[in-house]
């Protein structure tokens, strides 16, 4: 039984942690942050504002921290601090926005497991993400569906729907544009022994394994699914608060800013 104090998101997707200073973490709360987030799939910590060191330091509590392989780092000393910035006068639809993904589901082997943001500059009322569970979405599918999809696989790409943002991201920071990736996964996993749905919308290309005449259809259907309001939590930061997530049991997207600044530190963990 975990000694932290715990309180369920909206719709139950993921955990607050309350009344904790992650500068001052003994061992057991490391381990304790490290469960909540894989049983739970989202961590949610308020009014954090860490420096720099002492956000790498945490991170590293939880796993290895990766250098990202499409966006730069903060600078020398802080490589796996990834700065994203949303400008005032930006056109597009924020970074990551309007699919809801897992990260770098279109990478075959080795791929970053959790995504950690901090909130640098946050404007009032607007920049919420956006979180589905994968958890609570692969429970309420009909048994039909579920047994549809058992043996699925999905096709993964980063020229999937959402690549029209991170081409004009890349292209905004001065970064060529690489080849497209691609990766096939399960699109039922099982996490701390719970079954969960992994489709990243953003990225997914095509369903396999199911018999062909389904396979459009389900696609279409995982994606409607996910996206139902009984398995969102739209979370609204404050600044210095940290959101961090499991890739393979959460999706999320960013969500509207216009006429805002958002500035938010993310650092991507194995
Ligand atoms: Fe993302």
């Amino acid at each position: 039984m975990s000694a932290l104090s715990i309180t369920p998101g909206k719709n139950n997707v993921g955990a607050y942690i309350n009344n904790i200073d992650l500068k001052k973490l003994d061992q057991n709360q490391k381990k304790e942050i490290k469960d909540t987030l894989v049983s739970f799939g989202v961590v949610f910590i308020k009014k954090q504002n860490l420096d720099p060191a002492s956000y790498q330091n945490f991170a590293k509590c939880i796993g290895q921290p990766v250098v990202y392989p499409r966006l730069r780092g903060l600078d020398k000393k802080f490589p796996f601090i990834n700065v994203i910035e949303r400008k005032p006068n930006d056109k597009n639809l924020s970074f990551g926005s309007s699919w809801l993904h897992q990260d770098t589901s279109y990478l075959a082997s080795d791929r970053p497991r959790f995504t950690m943001l901090m909130g640098i500059e946050i404007p009032i009322g607007q920049g919420n993400t956006i979180f589905s569970s994968g958890f609570n979405a692969y429970e309420k599918l009909p048994s039909e569906i579920k047994n549809k999809i058992k043996n699925a696989t999905g096709i993964f790409s980063s020229a999937g729907p959402i690549a029209v943002t991170r081409i004009e991201r890349e292209k905004e920071m001065g970064i060529k544009s690489s080849d497209s990736m691609e990766a096939e996964h399960p699109i039922v996993k099982i996490v701390n022994g719970k079954k969960t749905l992994y489709v990243s919308p953003g990225h997914l290309m095509k369903i396999k394994n199911v018999d062909e005449k389904d396979s459009d259809y389900l696609k279409k259907y995982l994606i409607e699914h996910v996206n139902k309001q009984e398995f969102i939590f739209s979370y609204e930061w404050s600044k210095g608060d940290i959101c961090l997530w499991d890739n393979l049991s959460i999706l999320h997207m960013a969500s509207e800013i216009k006429n805002c600044r958002r500035l938010m530190h993310r650092i991507t963990i194995k």
